[in-house]
């Protein structure tokens, strides 16, 4: 069974009441849940993390290269600042979709650039908590077409 490790970055931790009109009133635990019924429908494994840490995201991807076939993530804020966590995918050379629940490109232009993009598969974003289903979806699809 193929295995994929989901990261959810900086501040996802308070999803459901961290400003609903951007980001709605879903939390976190939901979104984990119908990713986990997603993954049994699917027959891949998922483990889910989250942190509020650079360095612990970092060791979190240069760890999970031995361990997992893919890499689901949501680096929040660190998608716009963190050349570690981009640097630490594109060593791992992980395959990775990242995932955002707003539109970075239709808010404040210090979201409009995104380290991460250039060094994952692909970025599904604007959606809410459907990006992370349809991202999800869109690793399944490239595993299997791998093996
Ligand atoms: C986010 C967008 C980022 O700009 C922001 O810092 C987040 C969440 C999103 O999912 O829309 O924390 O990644």
């Amino acid at each position: 069974m193929k295995k994929i490790l989901v990261i959810h970055g900086p501040n996802l931790n308070l999803l459901g009441t961290r400003e609903p009109a951007v980001y709605g009133r879903v939390t976190l635990n939901e979104i984990n849940q119908s990713l986990k019924k997603l993954a049994k429908l699917r027959k891949v494994s998922l483990a889910i993390k989250q942190s509020n840490h650079e360095g612990e995201i970092v060791d979190l991807i240069t760890k999970g290269k031995k361990k997992f076939d893919a890499l689901l993530i949501n680096p929040a804020a660190y998608t716009h600042t963190s050349v570690a966590v981009r640097d630490a995918i594109s060593a791992s050379g992980i395959l990775t979709v990242e995932v955002h629940l707003s539109n970075i490109y239709a808010r404040e232009k210090f979201r409009h650039k995104s380290l991460i993009s250039p060094v994952a598969r692909g970025t599904i974003l604007g959606f809410g908590p459907q990006s992370y289903i349809l991202g999800l979806e869109a690793l399944v699809d490239l595993l299997h077409a791998q093996s």
